[in-house]
């Protein structure tokens, strides 16, 4: 198959044990902790048929008890959505969603996003990868339309949300202003998270408080990304919300897996990010998944290597160490997908994410010297998007720069990045890289769809249903009983009405 320009590469050699006829020290400590090159080997024909199985997933129409939740729909949903939309244009799925983005964007300079777990982490990855990292800080003239996007509901921090509150307060103070008008894009695919519908009650009260309670801004910068039914579609409808104004997620996409829906779309295509341009990456990455033999899918390659490592190696902490803290996000995104598709059954990796050289000088030394129960999977990008900030040469060179001066920053994290690798190997602590060649919509694209297959499969691989998240209703249902059984309680005495006291 003929790869995009872009494509993204994973490079595990690193973390290859060296052969048996080098015996040094370090190479027997490195025997110990890398994986053997025919285990790998081994592992191809599994590897195959896991793909299948993965891919049959797709087709299932009636899964077993013990394979529901089946939400495979993520697999084939980007090139689908691109077909759909050649198709049928503004009426397809993409073509509505491009069209309320277009109508949020043009209206308002400021939009803030409600959204827990899955339903905020993929967008956020997004803003903070592709956008500039000073978005929301730049002047108007500079963001060229593109309005501020500030995420809330992904807590219950009162006070966070007050300070929001009184940011919208004393910065948009005349709705006819569009430079001071703001919406909501509010996503809940349940639409039941009380985390969520408590923020979205407060900020669609303040809403009513700006713009009137009747004011027709109210329908149109509030913009409902929902499941096919639920609460929160039936309060849009209460508030007077068109079905046709209302994003909808499709019942087989998982929260965690829904970033290429509108769920991620419509705040990307509110940010100016090309949309279309993400989904090719995404699409390209299933074609490559499904078509490609072991030694040009990343996908399988990751799935396998780190899979071997955490069950064979003990290697149970998986770290994704970001080298950019424009990636940071996706590091976020990438640990709430792997904690809960796969923390079930007494099993599944421990993510962990940093970003260096950042980190290096905080989990650095326990990655160095501390339990061996980590694999590191650096994510790195190849080029800059801007001109190096260079040392440059100094009068004062009392910190002996000047000798650097023709190096620039690139230069510095090359020079760290191979040589925190080098101290790891020579540790026999294990990496490998995922490589990206450029940041943009394309690469991000791929990579987003990389993580969320390489976690289905690792789920097969482990015997493990990567899609639902059971544990996650436990807390869910105890906070619902204390709240219902303390009424109106200042904090301090709801913990001790809790105890029983
Ligand atoms: O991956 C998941 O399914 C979860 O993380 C959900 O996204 C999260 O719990 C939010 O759920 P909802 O979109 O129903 O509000």
């Amino acid at each position: 198959m003929q790869l995009p320009d872009e494509a993204i590469e994973y490079s595990y050699q690193r973390l290859l044990a060296p052969l048996p006829e080098a015996w040094t020290p370090l190479a027997e400590l490195q025997s110990q902790h890398f994986l053997a090159a025919d285990r790998l080997d081994q592992m191809r024909t599994m590897m195959n048929a896991v793909r299948g199985r993965v891919a049959a997933d797709r087709e299932m129409q009636n899964p077993p008890p013990k394979d529901t939740p089946l939400q495979a729909g993520f697999i084939d949903l980007p090139q689908k959505m691109l077909d759909a939309y050649r198709r049928k244009g503004d009426a397809s799925e993409l073509g509505h969603t491009l069209r309320i983005a277009a109508r949020v964007k043009e209206n308002c300079d400021r939009v803030i996003v409600l959204g827990i777990g899955g339903s905020y982490l993929g967008a956020k990855a997004l803003f903070d990868a592709l956008c500039h990292t000073y978005h929301n800080e730049m002047p108007a003239k500079l963001r060229t339309g593109k309005p501020r996007i500030y995420f809330e509901g992904n807590n219950v921090d009162s006070d966070a949300v007050q300070e929001l509150l009184e940011l919208l307060e004393n910065s948009c103070i005349e709705p006819e202003e569009v430079a001071e008008r703001w919406g909501v894009v509010v996503v809940s695919k349940s639409g039941g998270t009380m985390e969520t519908a408590a923020a979205y009650r407060a900020f669609r009260a303040e809403m009513a408080k700006f713009y009137g309670p009747k004011s027709d801004w109210l329908k149109k910068l509030i913009v409902p990304v929902t499941g096919p039914t639920g609460k929160l579609r039936d309060l849009a409808h209460a508030e007077g919300i068109a079905d046709d104004d209302i994003l909808t997620i499709p019942d087989d996409i998982g929260g965690r897996y829904s970033v290429f829906t509108s769920v991620g779309l419509l705040p990307a295509a509110i940010m100016g990010l090309d949309v279309r341009a993400i989904l090719l990456g995404a699409a390209a990455m299933t074609k490559r998944f499904l078509e490609e033999p072991f030694e040009r899918n990343p996908v399988l390659q990751y799935a396998a290597v780190n899979h071997l490592l955490g069950t064979e190696f003990g290697k149970t902490t998986r770290v994704m160490a970001v080298w950019s803290r424009k990636l940071e996000s996706i590091g976020f995104w990438y640990d709430q997908l792997l904690s809960e598709s796969l923390g079930k059954m007494n099993k599944g990796a421990t993510p962990i994410t940093v970003v260096q050289t950042r980190d290096l000088h905080s989990r650095g030394q326990q990655h160095q010297d501390g339990v061996r129960d980590k694999v590191i999977n650096n994510l790195i990008v190849r080029s800059q998007k801007h001109p190096a900030v260079m040392v440059g040469m100094s009068d004062r060179n009392e910190d002996e720069l000047n000798q650097f001066s023709r190096r620039g920053m690139p230069d510095i994290q090359d020079a760290a990045f191979h040589g925190t690798n080098q101290a790891y190997l020579e540790a026999a602590r294990p990496t490998a890289d995922i490589v990206l060649p450029t940041l943009s919509e394309h690469t991000v694209g791929q990579l987003l769809q990389m993580l969320m297959l390489a976690t289905a499969v690792e789920g097969r691989l482990a015997g493990i249903n990567p899609y639902g998240q059971p544990g996650v209703e436990a807390y869910k249902q105890n906070m619902m009983k204390i709240l219902k059984s303390t009424p109106n309680l200042p904090k301090g005495e709801v913990a001790d009405a809790a105890k029983g006291k």
